[in-house]
């Protein structure tokens, strides 16, 4: 594979936006778009990346500070070949790539199959062109009788020029020796006043190189984000290629137009994704589950035959096969769901290990709790895990023990195996094995007293 430098421009305002984030930090499908360009680039075998920024530039670098790249600053925003003459281009050796930071869809083998495209055509210069239906306020690729001859912005296009389909994707691909000639030569008589670097293909052909363009059919190349609906079109299709990889290993989808799965996200064949699903970031779901609608699963594992029902809401859990969990359930971070193991609805977990086989089927809350094996928890329980010296304490709630409804367990306290807890009971001492634990007021009947307080006398 051949050693290349990437240089990313990032540097640009974004006023089309109209964000106040830095334009280059929207997310696509979860990950900010430079995060991702970066990424593609280190990918496609790129042993130095360079990032140039303006705008926002500590706040881009906080988000791309674990990529660990270069960046350099580009003090005004002049342009792109100013942008491209901040990144120390004296300093490069060899083949060097320039991308915009606004192209999310980029792929590492898009970028791979264009430096061997461009290293086996002995090449000195190239710029990448797509056609595009409507090329709006993109870059035109202008030809004579076939030969490449410039790139046209199209603030500057006459009618004609405007009418041309090709155009330029923001990639150049030449050596390190023409840059840093021909980047200087550049001048601003344009109607923005900025130094273009499209102008270096009419310097290089003046110079006497051997320039083209490499015409690609991929689209994906000339998706510029430059306003929101071209952000939520650029996020569309990386959702939409995400689904379209899982469904070929196997993954149903009921309509993947409207379910969401993140690029980093890992499904097993024979799994159904329903609508409205959101799946994100370190998530990885095993065979045979089913993740039922409006589900968000985000940083959670969970294995082979689970169910995860309706309107469910899960972040940094384990859900163990098996498992059911929801509708409308909440588990929090730290939680571990054992095999077999159900959840009902509105049931609320943190920092929980929940045992093989337990069941909180309804309106409960656990946190900080040890669960033990088939423990069954009653409607309506509550650990109180927070106290009044605002520490959390420790519920632990050992194998077999049934709650009955309606029970607080106030921690720290444990629930010895085999035991009951009598329905409506607030527990405050250890109960030991295979006892029966009453807390709460005796009741008493006092016979005909009803009428007492009743506004109807009869
Ligand atoms: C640019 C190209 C256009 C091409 C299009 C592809 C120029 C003059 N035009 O237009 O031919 O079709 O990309 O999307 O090059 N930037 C800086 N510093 C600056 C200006 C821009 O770092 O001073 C960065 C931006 O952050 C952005 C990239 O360069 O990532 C492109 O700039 P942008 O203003 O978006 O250029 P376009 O008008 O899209
Ligand atoms: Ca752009």
């Amino acid at each position: 594979m051949k050693n290349f430098t990437t240089i990313v421009l990032a540097g640009g305002l974004g006023t089309r936006m109209k964000s106040p984030l830095p334009k280059v930090l929207h997310p696509v499908a979860g990950l900010p778009m430079i995060y991702r360009i970066i990424t593609e680039c280190k990918k496609a075998g790129s042993d130095q990346v360079r990032v140039v920024l303006g705008h926002g530039l500590s706040l881009v670098q906080q988000v791309i500070q674990p990529l660990n790249v270069q960046t350099f600053q580009q003090k005004e925003q002049l342009g792109t070949a100013d942008a491209v003459k901040s990144a120390d281009i004296n300093t490069i050796e060899g083949l060097v790539m320039i991308v915009n930071g606004d192209h999310p869809l980029i792929s590492a083998e898009d970028l791979q199959g264009l430096i061997n495209t461009f290293d086996k055509r002995g090449l000195d210069l190239a710029v990448v062109s797509v056609k595009v239906k409507n090329p709006n306020q993109l870059g035109r690729i202008v030809r004579r009788n076939g030969t490449l001859q410039s790139i046209v912005e199209a603030k500057d296009a006459s009618p004609e020029v405007l009418q041309i389909s090709e155009i330029n994707t923001g990639i150049y691909i030449t050596h390190a020796k023409h840059l840093s000639a021909l980047v200087p030569k550049i001048k601003n008589d344009n109607s923005k006043k900025e130094f273009y670097l499209t102008d270096i293909i009419e310097l290089a052909l003046g110079s006497q190189l051997k320039v083209d363009s490499l015409l690609s059919e991929n689209e994906n190349l000339a998706h510029g984000v430059n306003s929101q609906a071209e952000l939520a079109q650029a996020t569309a299709k990386a959702f939409a290629r995400k689904s379209e990889k899982l469904m070929s290993e196997g993954v149903i989808f009921i309509n993947p137009a409207t379910s969401y799965v993140e690029d980093s996200v890992i499904v097993g064949p024979g799994t159904v994704i329903y609508p409205g699903v959101f799946l994100r970031g370190k998530t990885a779901i095993g065979p045979y589950s089913v993740i039922e609608p409006n589900s968000f699963i985000s940083d959670s594992v969970i294995d082979d035959g689970v169910q995860i029902k309706m309107g469910s809401h899960l972040e940094q859990v384990i859900v163990k096969s098996k498992a059911q969990v929801g509708p409308y359930a909440r588990l929090r971070p730290d939680t571990v769901i054992g095999s077999s193991a159900k959840v009902g609805n509105f049931v609320e977990m943190k920092k929980v290990n929940f045992g093989a086989g337990s069941k909180a089927s309804h309106l409960t809350y656990l946190g900080d709790a040890e669960i033990g094996v088939d423990v069954n928890i009653g409607c309506g329980t509550i650990t109180c895990n927070f106290a009044a010296d605002e520490k959390k304490y420790k519920t632990i709630i050992k194998d077999r023990v049934f709650v009955g409804s309606d029970s607080q367990l106030v921690a720290p306290v444990i629930i010895h195996e085999d035991s009951i807890i009598a329905s409506g009971s607030t527990i405050t001492k250890d109960v030991p094995a295979g006892a029966l634990a009453i807390a709460r007021g005796r009741q008493e009947n006092k016979d005909g007293m009803a009428k007492k307080f009743k506004k109807n006398k009869n």
